[in-house]
């Protein structure tokens, strides 16, 4: 190339970019960096001019059309990223819109529920209240009838009499259960330490000394405390020992344990027995009202008991269930607040 001039080694369109920026370099002797492009033959270039002595200067350039062609790349992907990201912010948007509205009905709801809940267990309470009376009328009218007029009823009128009795009765025992069903979710709450292992020993002494000769091994664990309500949990440890002395009636020896578990369900509290049990599969209905797993000629009562008592444990935070075995017992188990069903 020695002995030619640029413009015929390079020419006149490469000149052409680059001889204005050469001559500023030899009119001001000052070096320049500068990028150039040849839509030519589209490639990018990085010069350098700078002088070598008054008469000679020097041009180095680099091809970095790839890098150019990279960062144009990365540039696109940085703007569609940018879109992506717009995207999905519109749709958290939306999502968290339709949470906040979601929620927002969530409440509604509940507190419809929950007027709808206190007007039914107030007509409940009054309802059970004031069907009273009237039935205390008709049980003592026809036992009074029953004592005084018995022989002018003969034998048919007398048994037919005193099943309105029984049926009067029984029917004073459903109010009175109603009655405590509604108390139980309608009083205040107090809370406070309580000690169930005493709580439980006094029960299990009452009970024992309504059969006095049953030979039945307690077995309360010392020491069980828990923030709770000392009434409400006074009524939830009598149906519960009480079921517990009921279902083990026809063994002829009972052990009846009130403890903390340990291994599943840790924490939780448990009254375990190993009276006539039930079967598992019926276990769904342990907790209902007026439900009962057992016949009335085998076991009275009415089915109000556990009903009770997972109304209770709900009211203190806590949660109940049950496992059982036919003739093989069942153990109630209940957490209270801050506990957790593992
Ligand atoms: N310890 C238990 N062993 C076997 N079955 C039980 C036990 N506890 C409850 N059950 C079953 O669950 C049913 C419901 O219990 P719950 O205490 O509510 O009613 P109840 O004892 O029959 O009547 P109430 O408690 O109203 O006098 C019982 O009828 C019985 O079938
Ligand atoms: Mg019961």
């Amino acid at each position: 190339m020695l002995g030619r001039r640029a413009r015929e080694v390079f020419g006149a369109e490469v000149m052409s970019i680059y001889l204005p920026t050469c001559r500023e370099v030899v009119a001001t002797g000052l070096p320049q960096h500068f990028e150039t492009h040849f839509p030519a033959n589209g490639r990018h270039y990085l010069s350098a001019v700078f002088l070598l002595d008054p008469e000679h200067y020097v041009n180095i350039s680099v091809d970095i059309t790839e890098r150019k062609l990279a960062v144009a790349q990365l540039e696109r992907r940085n703007a569609e990223l940018q879109q992506e990201i717009q995207v999905r912010q519109g749709m958290e948007a939306k999502v968290r819109r339709l949470n906040a509205q979601l929620e927002e009905r969530v409440r509604e709801r509940t507190a419809e529920l929950e007027a709808a809940n206190r007007e039914l267990e107030a007509f409940s309470y009054s309802v059970s209240h004031d069907l009273r009376a009237p039935l205390r009328v008709i049980g003592g009218f026809s036992r009074a009838l029953l004592e005084d007029g018995a022989e002018a009823l003969g034998a048919a009128g007398c048994a037919h009499l005193d099943r309105v009795c029984a049926a009067a009765r029984r029917m004073e025992q459903l109010i009175d259960d109603l009655l405590q069903l509604s108390l139980v979710t309608r009083c205040e709450l107090r809370r406070e330490e309580v000690d169930l292992s005493r709580l439980a020993r006094d029960i299990a002494q009452k009970l024992q000394e309504t059969e006095p000769g049953r030979p039945v091994e307690w077995c309360i664990a010392g020491g069980l405390r828990a923030p709770a309500d000392a009434r409400l949990m006074q009524v939830a440890l009598e149906n519960l020992l009480g079921n517990a002395w009921k279902f083990t009636a026809r063994h002829p020896q009972a052990r009846i344990e009130l403890g903390r578990a340990e291994g599943a369900g840790r924490g939780a509290f448990f009254v375990r027995d190993d009276g006539a049990g039930f079967d598992m599969a019926q276990a769904g209905k342990l907790f209902n009202t007026f439900q009962r797993l057992h016949r009335q000629e085998d076991f009275a009562g009415t089915g109000i008991g556990l009903a009770l008592v997972q109304r209770i444990i709900r009211r203190l935070g806590g949660e109940v269930w049950g496992e059982g075995a036919v003739e093989q017992g069942a153990t109630i188990y209940f957490t209270l607040a801050a506990q957790t069903k593992t």
